[in-house]
């Protein structure tokens, strides 16, 4: 008969793991004398369950081991067997299990009986009948005995259903756990998030107020600085002419003084009007390398020769589109800001580079970045929030007009592109022009210089509402020989048109009713080749030269030659055109 050795099967049964449920079900039968066996099984085994009659004690417990309802053992199998792998295996029983013996006594045990006792201790659940004993009494304690062996098969099921669902609650707690991590982590991820979008909406939102607030300063300023030009240009005209007529040394030394503060107002009222942006700018490609060079020869007199100038142009960033005059004037201011900020010794680096990101609120488009940087003591936020404004100065009352950034910004804006301070106090300011890049330098034809002769005999129409400012200007085309007819508005003009053509149309740009723009057009419809010239310091300058052609500006404040070639300048390119 196969068995197993308890240690192989110590690990099965009651002791959990696998079971087989046909063994579970049986009855083990221990009877080794006469036919006692089959006696055993004919009565255990009447309820048609199934019996093993083992051989040996040790058969016993190997099957026991393995699995069995009940185990029927007569006292002489126990005699001498060796119990203790059994005794082991039982006392290591799992809770549910408890497996249970019926021992058939030979005799009642008595006083000399120690080993068979101790056999019954070691066998624990035992119920002991004493032979002869009737088929029913062993039927019954053997139905009574699997009956409650059964009961724990049924503790078994629940406790390992228990143990299932207890695991699987385990398993349940884990991942709520781990979902709460996640979700608390995706919560502060949300969190942080929101935070870093608040804040780059608040600096957008600072960056758009500081636009708009530079916006409105600009037409304040471009509104008073356009009337003072108009006043600058009476007087300038109107000294031009006594230099002209009156050789008196007096009055040409005066006349020459009062000519020189003009000069210095038309400054002034040109870097109003530069940030503004409603200075004529003459946008064409600037050679940048050229640009730091002639800007470098105009700063190194005034620089003094304990400030140091380097220059570095970068590959592509070599052609900005900007007026020439207008950079030269901003390079110079940010130069001699850097000076001054350095108490005159250090370190000035121009340097024109490709940029790889655009500053906020610059339209999309290739830019060249020019830094002008100095190692001087810096600025602080609170500063260089403010240094754009017009009259904003740190200098002494006298000493700085708080014009030369406006001057800068303005001229940044109007070219396209935008002008931002760089600085931390301690590490120097950095000034960054941001221009829209050019491709390479377009060399336009010189202008043919005309000179005031040829302008004698030219039938002009003057057009300007102011009437200080016409009569100058009429006084000034008569001494060149013009014959000058007269207009006070847009309306007027039309009306002389009408009556004679003139050579030239010159007119004011800003008039109450229609614009100089306006009336040039009116004007050539009637006479569609008539030439015309635009005077003005504060009008959109593309518009005009788009509608009426680049040679049409003259740019206000003028100086009495700046009048005789614009006006030389439109007759000329008149007769060239009939000429051809
Ligand atoms: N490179 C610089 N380093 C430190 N501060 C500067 C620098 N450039 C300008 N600033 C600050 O910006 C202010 C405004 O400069 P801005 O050129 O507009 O006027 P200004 O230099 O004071 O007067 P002006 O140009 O008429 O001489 C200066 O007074 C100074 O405080
Ligand atoms: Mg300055």
């Amino acid at each position: 008969m196969p068995h197993d050795s308890a240690q192989d099967s110590a690990h099965d049964g009651a002791h959990g793991g696998a079971h087989d449920d046909a063994d579970e079900q049986r009855i083990l039968i221990l009877a080794p004398r006469g036919r006692d066996a089959d006696v055993i099984e004919g009565v255990v085994g009447r309820a048609g369950v199934a019996c093993a009659v083992v051989p040996t004690f040790a058969d016993l417990a190997s099957q026991v081991m393995r699995g069995a309802a009940l185990a029927v053992v007569t006292d002489e199998a126990l005699a001498g067997a060796d119990l203790a792998p059994l005794a082991a295996w039982l006392e290591a029983q799992e809770p549910w299990s408890d497996f249970p013996f019926i021992v058939l006594l030979s005799h009642r045990i008595g006083k000399g009986d120690s080993a068979l006792k101790a056999a019954l201790a070691a066998l624990a659940n035992v119920v002991v009948l004493e032979r002869p004993l009737s088929a029913e009494t062993l039927g019954s304690a053997a139905a009574s005995a699997l009956r409650a062996r059964y009961r724990q098969y049924q503790a078994r099921e629940i406790l390992v259903e228990r143990q299932a669902a207890s695991a699987e609650l385990a398993a349940l707690n884990d991942t709520l756990e781990a979902k709460v991590v996640d979700r608390t982590r995706a919560l502060s991820q949300a969190n942080d998030r929101i935070t870093a979008e608040v804040i780059e909406r608040e600096k957008t939102q600072q960056t758009i107020s500081h636009y708009q607030k530079m916006e409105s300063l600009g037409r304040l300023t471009g509104g008073v600085a356009h009337d003072f030009n108009n006043l600058l240009n009476v007087i300038q005209g109107s000294m031009d002419l006594l230099l002209l007529t009156n050789s008196d040394e007096g009055v040409q030394r005066r006349a020459a003084t009062a000519k020189a503060a003009c000069a210095r107002g038309a400054k002034l009222t040109g870097q109003l009007l530069a940030f503004a942006r409603n200075q004529s700018l003459d946008l064409q490609s600037l050679d940048v390398g050229t640009l730091f060079r002639n800007v470098e020869e105009l700063a190194r007199p005034l620089l003094g020769a304990r400030v140091e100038i380097a220059c570095h142009v970068e590959a592509g960033a070599e052609f900005v589109a900007a007026d020439a005059n207008q950079m030269e004037m901003a390079l110079l201011n940010l130069a001699i800001n850097a000076h001054d900020a350095m108490d005159g010794q250090g370190r000035i680096t121009f340097r024109a580079s490709l940029p790889d990101q655009l500053p906020a609120l610059l339209a999309p488009a290739d830019y060249v970045r020019i830094d002008v940087s100095d190692n001087g003591p810096g600025m602080s936020p609170d500063i260089a929030a403010k240094v754009f404004e017009p009259f904003f100065t740190t200098k002494g009352v006298g000493k700085g007009t708080g014009l030369g950034l406006s001057q800068v910004y303005g001229m940044a804006q109007q070219s396209g592109g935008v002008a931002l301070v760089n600085s931390v106090p301690g590490q120097g300011a950095t000034i960054e022009l941001w221009l829209r890049r050019a491709s390479a330098r377009v060399v336009e034809a010189p202008l043919a210089k005309h000179a005031a002769h040829a302008l004698a005999g030219l039938a002009i129409l003057l057009v300007e509402d102011d009437d200080l400012v016409r009569a100058g200007m009429a006084d000034a085309l008569v001494s060149f020989g013009c014959t000058v007819s007269q207009a006070g508005s847009g309306g007027d003009g039309i009306q002389a048109l009408r009556r004679a053509r003139p050579d030239i149309l010159l007119t004011d740009y800003l008039m109450p009713g229609m614009t100089g723009a306006e009336l040039a057009a009116e004007a050539r419809t009637l006479y569609p080749d008539l030439p015309v010239l635009v005077a003005t310091g504060y009008a959109d300058m593309g518009a005009i030269e788009g509608a009426l052609g680049i040679n049409a500006v003259l740019r206000k404040p003028f100086q009495l030659a700046d009048l005789a070639s614009a006006v030389a300048r439109v007759a000329g390119a008149r007769r060239d055109c009939t000429q051809a």
